[in-house]
């Protein structure tokens, strides 16, 4: 049985604590994996237009919504606003397809996919007067109700002290990676003072062996669940909403079942960590946005 645990957001909205992700879902396999996910009770889903899988996960929606299986306001759906798309012009254009490919009305919540803007092969950093013409267009996006919350992913404290100064509707949500190898406890900590809900990204560590932890399989092995559910009721014990991929109908389903982890047991897995992160723009985009090499940033 899943805990079917939510979390409010700063908007008053709720957002289901655990979410089915698409990243890297495999189009051919996106549809039935959230055809599969709205059957096994999942109401949160988490997209993006740089996913490229959107049209397709709009027909599996079309399909569910006409079987009435659930209603489009049950649902809470994210999609994210692509790196080529920060200028304000560009914003509309972005929101315009990625509705266009989705065809549910409006957006729950709509998130700047990174503090980086791409101008053909230029990558770059975005400073405090590109975020805040970016952050503009997105507050339009809420005042015009195409999307109900906005937020941001892959954002460090520092980038979000900058956008609070200039916020006039706060970032509902930021995106990143968490799981036990990589718990960035002075975020979550900085995000729950100023009201910023954390959504965790790969919170199975991404194919990347944190399945394999020893620590994780004994914690499995002691409380009879899998490996998978430990990692997600660990994010969902911290307050985080989680979104682990999979197009798998078992894994989907078994991902699905979070329970309440014991005090010790959370303290076991926070012993585990690595700071080793599995998505890092320094490998690939030369950009050191993180800035883990600073003293205390982890
Ligand atoms: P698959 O789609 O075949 O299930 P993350 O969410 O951290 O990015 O992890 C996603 C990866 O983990 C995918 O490769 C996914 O593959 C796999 N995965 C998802 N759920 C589980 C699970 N419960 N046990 C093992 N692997 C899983």
């Amino acid at each position: 049985m899943a805990t079917g645990r939510s979390f409010k957001l700063n908007t008053g909205a709720t957002i289901p604590a655990v979410g089915l992700g698409t990243w890297k879902a495999e189009p051919g396999k996106v549809g039935e994996a959230l055809k599969v996910a709205i059957d096994a009770g999942y109401r949160h889903i988490d997209g993006a237009w740089a996913y490229d899988n959107e049209k397709e996960v709009g027909d599996a929606l079309a399909e569910i919504f006409k079987q009435g299986k659930v209603k489009r306001e049950d649902l809470f759906y994210t999609s994210k606003l692509w790196n080529k798309f920060h200028k304000p012009a560009d914003v509309q254009k972005a929101i315009a397809e990625t509705l266009g490919n989705l065809r549910i009305g409006y957006l729950d919540l709509y998130l700047v996919h990174w503090p980086v803007s791409f101008d053909g092969d230029k990558k770059t950093l975005d400073d405090k007067s590109t975020i805040t013409e970016t952050w503009r267009a997105m507050e339009k996006l809420v005042d015009e109700g195409k999307v109900r919350a906005i937020g941001v992913a892959n954002f460090p404290e520092y980038l979000l002290q900058d956008l609070l100064s200039i916020a006039r509707i706060k970032p509902a949500v930021n995106q990143v990676e968490l799981h036990p190898h990589l718990p960035q406890p002075k975020l979550l900590e900085y995000c729950k003072k100023e009201g910023i809900h954390l959504t965790a990204y790969s919170p199975l560590g991404s194919g990347k062996g944190l399945l394999d932890d020893p620590v994780v399989k004994e914690v499995a092995k002691k409380t009879g669940k899998d490996a998978g559910q430990v990692l997600i009721s660990w994010g969902v014990a911290r307050g985080t909403s989680v979104i682990p991929k999979s197009t798998n109908p078992d894994r989907i389903r078994s991902n699905f079942q979070d329970f309440e982890l014991s005090p010790e047991d959370i303290k076991t897995l926070d012993s585990i960590k690595t700071h080793h992160r599995t998505c890092d723009p320094k490998e690939f985009w030369g950009i050191d946005l993180f800035k883990d090499g600073e003293k205390g940033n982890l």
